[in-house]
């Protein structure tokens, strides 16, 4: 009796340590934690489309709110310059060619400053490409002192870019420009 008693009891105790064992293993990623695995990516890609495949691949496998994540790089033309849709993951977008004078994404190459939109139904120079998209941050890429292209992302969220994403963003176009640079 007092045998079966006492091996009970390390059953009757393990459902509280099981509770905090899973509540430690759903902490979310920090934007700013994927830093390092940015320069990893730079060492092991051997182009530049290697490259931005992996950094997209990272920031939407890894970063919950970043439901749409891609490049648009700049195709120069005699007649206008144009963003065109580079590598990408998400839902397919309707955008693969925007005007620099279109768009949150026009907005950014031709500005060559970052833009973030909280509330994107609220921002008329908004390009639809979901439903489901409720804020935007578009980076440009500068290669040789020149916009060459932009990192976008959209989340299904409100207010989903804060200053730590600026920082993981604006670090994943810096990489990119540099290795155009060291490439070109
Ligand atoms: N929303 C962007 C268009 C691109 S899609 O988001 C992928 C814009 O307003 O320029």
């Amino acid at each position: 009796m007092t045998a079966a008693l006492t091996t009970s009891m390390p059953q009757l105790l393990s459902p509280p340590l099981l509770c905090s064992t899973t509540f430690m293993t759903t902490t979310q990623t920090k934007p700013t934690d994927l830093l390092p695995a940015l320069d990893s990516l730079v060492i092991s890609s051997r182009s530049a489309d290697d490259l931005m495949k992996g950094i997209v691949a990272l920031l939407h496998e890894k970063l919950t709110r970043y439901n749409w994540v891609g490049f648009y790089m700049i195709e120069r033309d005699a007649d206008r310059d144009m963003l065109v849709l580079g590598p990408f993951k998400g839902t397919m977008t309707p955008h693969t060619r925007i005007p620099l004078n279109q768009g949150i994404c026009g907005a950014a190459a031709s500005s060559g400053k970052t833009v973030v939109v909280d509330d994107v139904n609220a921002d008329s120079r908004y390009l639809a490409c979901s439903v489901e998209t409720k804020s935007e941050i578009v980076v440009p890429v500068f290669a040789h002192g020149k916009v060459v292209g932009e990192l976008d992302i959209d989340s299904h969220f409100l207010a989903a870019f804060g200053p730590e994403d600026r920082t993981l963003c604006e670090r994943a176009a810096e990489v990119l420009g540099k290795f155009l640079e060291r490439h070109s």
